[in-house]
């Protein structure tokens, strides 16, 4: 053996024994609902801080539900963070979930406070943000359109094939819409909306933010998502113009749960209090994530919607955050809404 086959053989398995020693066979599977880019700040940041080893995969919010219910028998993940906090509050109710109090409360706004009080401590707020759309500036002066600041604006004829938005089915940004609209124009109201909104719809996509990433590529005009993920795409510099509705908006209360029957319930703990943190909320800023942290120590980037200056709905949570509510929405929505020809 040559001198640099020598000195490579043996950094080789320093490496590899520190890699063994660092996880040293400790896990956690995590199912994350935030954005990609920020699932993996934070599955690394934790390995690293902690030495555990992070199994991330992320999925949508309405997905993620499914995916903890398709496996209650045998669960696989331990901890759930992100997505909208509906879904949560539902596999707190269905007994997916288990309840858990962190040493962190004295540290988090109080409603992520009151998202863990109605869930039996099974769920927690770890950021908020308001719901809107967002629409590329360059494409409707194109088509020649004028540009929309209410959410009854969407149905006008002339956005015929420019409006794209999620499936609630998969998205938790989508049943947020669906639960706003509901509540802004009430069920009848709002069912009408959504029957009006589907002929304009050119896409319903998976993920809920991809809408908004589809209008800066230049794909769509209009895509309806969080207000923070339009603003992540102007940050970027598409030409992506944010609106809040001027009929008033929902809002998330996006959350963290541990799932029940979780095999490494320590190491879902000690994710969950560190995730809580003011420094690790802080880190959504490396990512341009521009949700409202719930940690009040926890930074926020000037970019951020303020959402004192949006004008909000009072957001029944316990009620579309309810197992029958959101299974009768979902349902009405898929055989009175998506069937419909277009
Ligand atoms: O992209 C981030 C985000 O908008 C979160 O604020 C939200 O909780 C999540 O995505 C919802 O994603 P989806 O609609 O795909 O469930």
């Amino acid at each position: 053996m040559n001198r640099f086959s020598l000195v490579l053989s043996s950094s080789v398995v320093a490496l590899a024994s520190s890699a063994t020693m660092s996880f040293a066979g400790e896990k956690v599977t995590l199912y994350c609902s935030a954005q990609e880019d920020w699932c993996q700040v934070m599955a690394r940041g934790f390995e690293e801080e902690s030495g555990i080893k992070v199994n991330m995969t992320r999925k949508s919010s309405g997905e993620t539900f499914a995916q903890i219910k398709a496996e209650s028998a045998n669960p696989k993940g331990d901890v759930w963070w992100g997505g909208t906090g509906d879904p949560h509050l539902q596999a707190a109710e269905e007994g997916l979930t288990t309840p858990y109090v962190t040493p962190m409360r004295g540290e988090l706004n109080g409603w992520a406070i009151s998202q863990a009080k109605s869930a039996g401590d099974k769920t927690i707020g770890i950021y908020s943000g308001a719901l809107g759309y967002g629409y590329n500036s360059e494409l409707l002066a194109a088509a020649g359109l004028a540009a929309p600041s209410c959410w009854k604006d969407l149905l006008k004829p002339e956005y015929k094939g420019h409006v794209q938005m999620a499936n609630p089915n998969s998205s938790g940004t989508a049943y947020t819409t669906l639960a706003t609209i509901i509540q802004l124009f009430g069920e009848e109201g709002g069912f009408d909306f959504m029957k009006g909104l589907h002929k304009n719809i050119n896409q319903y996509t998976k993920s809920g933010s991809a809408p908004i990433k589809a209008a800066a590529r230049g794909e769509t005009t209009i895509g309806i998502v969080f207000m923070h993920d339009a603003v992540k795409q102007a940050v970027k510099g598409f030409p992506i113009t944010v609106v809040a509705p001027c009929e008033g908006t929902g809002y998330e209360i996006g959350s963290m749960s541990i799932i029940e029957g979780s095999r490494n319930l320590e190491n879902a703990q000690k994710f969950y209090d560190w995730a809580l943190t003011a420094d690790v909320q802080s880190m959504a800023l490396q990512v341009n994530a521009f949700q409202v942290p719930s940690n009040m120590g926890a930074e926020t980037s000037p970019s951020a919607p303020d959402l004192a200056s949006i004008k909000l709905i009072d957001y029944d949570f316990t009620l579309y955050g309810s197992s029958a509510e959101r299974k009768r929405l979902l349902k009405k929505w898929d055989e009175d809404v998506s069937v419909l020809p277009q």
